[in-house]
């Protein structure tokens, strides 16, 4: 696991600080809440989105999951193309994390990583 540590002045911390406790932003799009419900579907027995009904606690916290620079516990930089990769098969990524593959389609997994995508 790596820890990546960023050192700020105050104000920009208690800012930062700030942001991460709001709730997730509220889908702006039909594509996006339906992304939203498939997450909450799929993925929120593990994974927390503040504001939404996916509240499971295995996994990261995801409601600010697009201000972090790297996912997985520092494996990967946190772009669109490892970000589609990690929801698709994050064992073939991390061999024997808690995260196991969904198998879910790509016309399945796409509304999810847009939604992803919008949690900044
Ligand atoms: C059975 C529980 C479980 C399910 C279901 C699950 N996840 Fe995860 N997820 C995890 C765990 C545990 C991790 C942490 C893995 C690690 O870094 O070792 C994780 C990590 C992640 C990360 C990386 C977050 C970060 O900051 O490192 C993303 C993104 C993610 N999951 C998205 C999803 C999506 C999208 C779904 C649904 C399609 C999903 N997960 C379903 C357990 C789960």
């Amino acid at each position: 696991m790596a820890l990546s540590v960023i050192a700020e002045p105050p104000a920009q911390f208690d800012a930062w600080r700030a942001a991460q406790l709001q709730k997730a932003p509220v889908p702006q799009s039909p594509r996006l809440a339906t992304g939203e419900q498939e997450f909450v579907s799929y993925c929120g027995i593990c994974h927390t989105v503040r504001g939404t009904m996916a509240g499971g606690r295995l996994g990261p916290d995801l409601s600010h999951l697009m201000s972090r620079h790297t996912i997985a516990a520092g494996s990967l930089p946190n772009t669109p193309g490892y970000l589609s990769g990690w929801i698709a098969d994050p064992q073939h990524i991390k061999p024997g994390n808690l995260m196991p593959m969904l198998d879910l389609s790509g016309p399945q997994l796409a509304p999810i990583r847009d939604y992803l995508e919008t949690l900044k």
